[in-house]
């Protein structure tokens, strides 16, 4: 979604707000801008369509020492160079970058163009600069705070004023800020990502706070200005890890990270002798855990693929009733609160609107809610009851792949933790963790035979549609299979459980459809055979993802894809591996921008 780079310093402010921008691409995007102030005027440049664009309009010696960026994601008004970030009053002496959705912008519009206001934009954004304009009397924090004192809705804000040189004022409702402290510089964004490569040293900025950087300084207030003490927070990720590494995507190497970053989640938490893992962040003693009658996971988009597999697995192995539900659908059905109910919020980015409204409603009604995230200092993260991160490490690429492995990875040692504390034995508690701990190997293998997935996909992906088949705890690794499909190659792709073809589905089968199926060894095996035939009867193409020798299912399927044997609960890490990789390469034979699928961000932040 829409990304915010605010910059005070010596160096060139452009190259510092470009660089940025380009850093936060990945979040999705389909226009940009910036806005360089010095000598008292400001320079804006702005553009649709990718960061080059806008690169390629910067005019030669654009000076200036502070200024904003933004790379914008529509919502309202079209994508046009007009409505692209940042927007200005009506004397161009206000310039605003803003994230989020103003909900009364239309109101707010109505006042000011009836007081002679002039609008040159569609966005709700815009109604900002004119409201700082309407209150500025010479003191832009003060004018920031009385114009966001009448905006309804979310904003992640970053401003300047002509008059004020050196200042920009940034302010967050609901939409991520952080400041970076540099040497002899200071920074504002919407993620760290953008000003990592400057600086680790950082502030997370809460709602209704309002922060002032110049070169050497900043301050925090509330809307009642009264002062925030801030504590300064040293980022954990190195640049490389935003970075490429050699490889062609993120995406591929955030697939090819999984090994590693399936480790970090599980490293750590492990108490071998008792067979046990020790998840201190859930802030719970074990009598509250022991007294958990069921659990709730709310979650997005892959989160909530990770979230059924969770489900699944608690259900059957720790047994307690869990199920994992949609955020977005959560939220708006005024939820019951039962006692003894453990919820989680699951998210990789710790920002998804979605998740993080669902999850406040669930706490104003007593519920404990623990998230599981990726970014450190989250929204999220940082309004949870307790959790655990994943430790994935930066995930760049829109589709998410590393952080569905390590989601589960996380819910793998809560369902240890949980049976452990039950009727779980030891034995059986140490073979758990043997078979979990010999995943990272496994998933190794199966990117070692990516070369066969790649001839696959380039054989497959003319196709236009797909089915993805699986049951029980591989039925959401069938989902995100099909997710991972369209998301990046655009083809139509869908997830079923096997066994619900025949009621409908099945209508689909023909030799233009062809069905991904998963076949583990486990006890549905034979009903999945059945399927495949059910399939193969109507002239469907099948590629079965089976267990290395499975000879039975290699004569009844087209193509195959073998996966090494793992024990049954964890067929989800190797079975999901091979369908990401799958995307991947049908996505990059598509020729299609594998990073930046069309239309997609990656976090989320509106509803
Ligand atoms: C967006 C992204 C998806 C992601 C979903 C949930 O739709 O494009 O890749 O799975 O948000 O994101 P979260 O950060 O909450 O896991």
């Amino acid at each position: 979604m829409c990304g915010i780079i605010g910059y005070c310093g010596p160096k060139k402010t452009a190259s510092i707000l470009i660089e940025g921008l380009k850093r936060l691409e990945y979040r999705g995007y389909d226009s940009a801008g910036i806005c360089i102030a010095g000598q008292g005027q400001f320079r804006i440049i702005k553009s649709k369509g990718k960061i080059k664009n806008l690169q390629n309009q910067l005019p030669d010696g654009l000076s200036g020492n502070y200024g904003i960026g933004h790379t914008r994601w529509a919502t309202h008004g079209g994508v046009t160079d007009n409505n692209a970030h940042p927007h200005t009053d009506c004397a161009g002496k206000i310039a605003i970058a803003h994230n989020g959705i103003i909900e009364n912008f239309e109101a707010l519009k109505n006042i000011l163009t009836h007081e002679g206001h002039k609008f040159q934009s569609e966005t709700d954004s815009e109604v900002i600069a004119h409201l700082i304009e309407k209150y500025y009397k010479g003191n832009l924090e003060k004018a920031v705070k009385e114009a966001i004192s009448l905006i309804k809705g979310t904003y992640g804000l970053v401003c300047m004023h002509v008059d004020e040189p050196g200042l920009i004022v940034g302010a967050r409702n609901g939409s991520p800020l952080v400041m970076g402290i540099g040497e002899n510089e200071m920074f504002l964004a919407s993620d760290v990502t953008a000003i990592i490569a400057h600086t680790k040293q950082v502030v997370y900025i809460e709602d209704k706070e309002v922060v002032c950087i110049t070169q050497n300084e900043f301050r925090t207030t509330d809307l009642n200005n009264r002062e925030i003490e801030k504590e300064v927070e040293q980022v954990s990720w190195e640049l490389q890890e935003i970075e490429k590494s050699g490889f062609s995507h993120f995406m591929e190497k955030e697939i090819f990270e999984q090994p590693e970053s399936i480790k970090r989640a599980i490293i750590g938490r492990i108490v071998p002798e008792l067979a046990t893992a020790k998840l201190g962040g859930l802030n719970l003693s074990t009598n509250q855990l022991l007294n958990v009658e069921r659990i709730k996971i709310i979650a997005a988009g892959t989160s909530f693929h990770a979230g059924l597999v969770a489900a699944y697995l608690l259900e059957s192995i720790a047994r307690l009733p869990c199920v994992a539900e949609l955020a977005s659908e959560v939220r708006y059905r005024n939820p019951i609160i039962e006692r003894n109910s453990l919820y989680f919020a699951v998210s990789q980015s710790g920002e998804t609107a979605d998740t993080l409204y669902a999850m406040r409603e669930l706490q104003r009604k007593g519920a404990i809610v623990l998230g599981i995230c990726n970014v450190v200092g989250s929204s999220i993260a940082r309004e949870s009851n307790g959790g655990v991160y994943i430790h994935s490490g930066p995930e760049i690429a829109v589709a998410s792949t590393k952080a569905f492995t390590s989601q589960i990875s996380v819910f793998y040692l809560l369902c240890l933790l949980l049976s452990r504390m039950k009727d779980m034995s030891l034995e059986t508690g140490s073979s758990f963790l043997e078979n979990l701990q010999t995943i990272p190997i496994n998933v190794g293998k199966i990117l070692e035979s990516r070369q066969k997935i790649k001839q696959l996909s380039k054989k497959y992906c003319h196709y236009k549609d797909f089915l993805f088949l699986g049951r029980g705890i591989n039925y959401p690794v069938a989902l995100e299979g099909a997710l991972k499909l369209k998301e990046i190659s655009y083809i139509h792709a869908e997830g079923y459980s096997a066994a619900e073809i025949k009621h409908g589905p099945i209508a689909l089968i023909n030799e233009n459809t062809p069905s991904i199926v998963l076949v583990p060894d486990d006890r549905l095996r034979e009903k999945i055979i059945s399927n495949i035939k059910e399939i193969k009867a109507r002239n469907g193409k099948v590629i079965a993802l089976c267990v290395e020798g499975d000879e039975e299912i290699k004569k009844i399927a087209d193509d195959t894809i073998e996966v090494p044997k793992v024990q049954e609960i964890f067929y989800p890490y190797v079975m999901i591996v091979p369908l990401q990789l799958f995307a991947y390469y049908s996505a990059l034979e598509l020729g299609r921008d594998v990073d930046q699928p069309r239309n997609l961000a990656k976090s989320v932040t509106v509803e």
